[in-house]
């Protein structure tokens, strides 16, 4: 092996997944800089052993205990204005920086857009790949291109929004570019007067009006983070991925049936006419809300997280997940799918 980077062997993961789960690593590499990729993947031997690229670990279940080959943390520190208007900025940030600090630097400059993805773990140069979203926001409405490594040559690309391809919890990088390239920055446009804020989804019309506060890019964020801290559990107290399923996506007849079981089911109409069900209500309705079997869990607030009590073991929480699956399937007639990355 011919590189500068530095190789661990046998390598603790639990700190580097927000599940918190004990996982050792056969070889376990850090890229602080894009050079740092290039020469990871230019390194014949590193680049075919790669079994896991890392960011944050917060969208991964790891569900062995053992993990074989070289995990990559990519760790690139970044934060670039490439221009500004009266109207907008843009910036370039590097895949390495914790996302909600990235958004409280945006908030800090007095910019709007990313104020509803406020308290989402993980890092920025994993959140194209799943588009993550919440509170009626996707990045997909605020990133205007994708830098990264390929793999196969080591050259720098760059895809603009439309060729990252972005869906619900979906991207190209999920699809064609599935473990061939490595994202090393994220593009984004914000904007720096006449923001487009969004209050309609859930309860943050209800939060701001609760604290007297008209709605601003600062005063959304301090909503989105009140409503989140108030459902979902804190990765550094209870292990856990957020969402662990995705919401499914179910056709008209199927949802009647869910109507047929409770009027108030909830469902929202997609621009194709299908309708997006809520996972967290069907696992709460089929009885799982607050189960606990050793130390996996669902969440007692939130049916759509799994949590880790302490102990729990990837194959265990994955034991439990699909015990869900198979109920869910069982009960609704719907199959529903993990949003986490499984690992091992
Ligand atoms: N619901 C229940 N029981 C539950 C959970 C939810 O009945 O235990 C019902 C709610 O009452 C509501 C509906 O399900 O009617 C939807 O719930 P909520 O608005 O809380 O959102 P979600 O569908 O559970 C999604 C995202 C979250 C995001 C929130 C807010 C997915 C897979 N999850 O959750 O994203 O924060 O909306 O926008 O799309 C994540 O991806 O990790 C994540 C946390």
């Amino acid at each position: 092996m011919s590189t500068g980077l530095a190789v661990h062997g046998a390598f603790s993961l639990k700190a580097f997944n927000t599940f918190g789960l004990e996982c050792t690593a056969e070889r376990f590499v850090e890229a602080f800089s894009v050079e740092d990729v290039q020469t990871f993947v230019r390194d014949p031997f590193l680049n075919s052993s790669l079994s896991l690229l890392l960011g944050g670990g917060s969208n991964v279940l790891l569900t062995a205990t053992h993990l074989p080959g070289t995990v990559l943390h990519v760790a690139i520190k970044h934060r670039e204005v490439l221009q500004e208007t009266l109207d907008y900025v843009d910036v370039r940030i590097g895949a390495g920086e914790p996302w909600h600090d990235f958004v409280l630097w945006t908030l800090e400059n007095g910019w709007g857009g990313a104020e509803n993805l406020s308290l989402i773990p993980g890092q920025v140069g994993t959140a194209p790949v799943q588009n993550i979203g919440a509170y009626g926001v996707e990045l997909n409405d605020i990133c205007t291109g994708v830098h990264f490594v390929e793999r196969e040559s080591g050259t720098v690309g760059y895809y603009t929004r439309e060729q990252c391809a972005f869906g619900y919890r979906d991207s190209v990088f999920k699809k064609e570019l599935k473990d061939k390239c490595v994202l090393v920055s994220v593009d984004f446009r914000f904007t720096k007067r006449n923001h487009l804020l969004k209050t309609h989804y859930g309860t943050v019309e209800d939060q701001l009006t609760a604290a007297g506060q008209l709605p601003s890019p600062k005063t959304i964020s301090d909503a989105v983070i009140a409503i989140r801290q108030s459902k979902l559990p804190d990765p550094a107290k209870l292990g856990n991925s957020g969402s662990f399923f995705k919401n499914p996506y179910i056709s008209k007849e199927q949802f009647s049936f869910l109507q047929s079981i409770d009027a108030n089911a909830p469902g929202y109409l997609q621009p194709a006419g299908e309708i997006k069900a809520a996972a967290g209500w069907l696992i709460e309705k089929a009885g799982w809300k607050g189960f606990r079997r050793g130390d996996a869990g669902v969440h007692a607030l939130q049916a759509l997280v799994l949590v880790n009590y302490g102990q729990a073991t990837g194959p265990e929480i994955w034991e439990l997940a699909q015990d869900i699956i198979a109920d869910v399937q069982e009960k609704f007639k719907i199959g529903l799918e993990p949003e986490v990355n499984l690992v091992g």
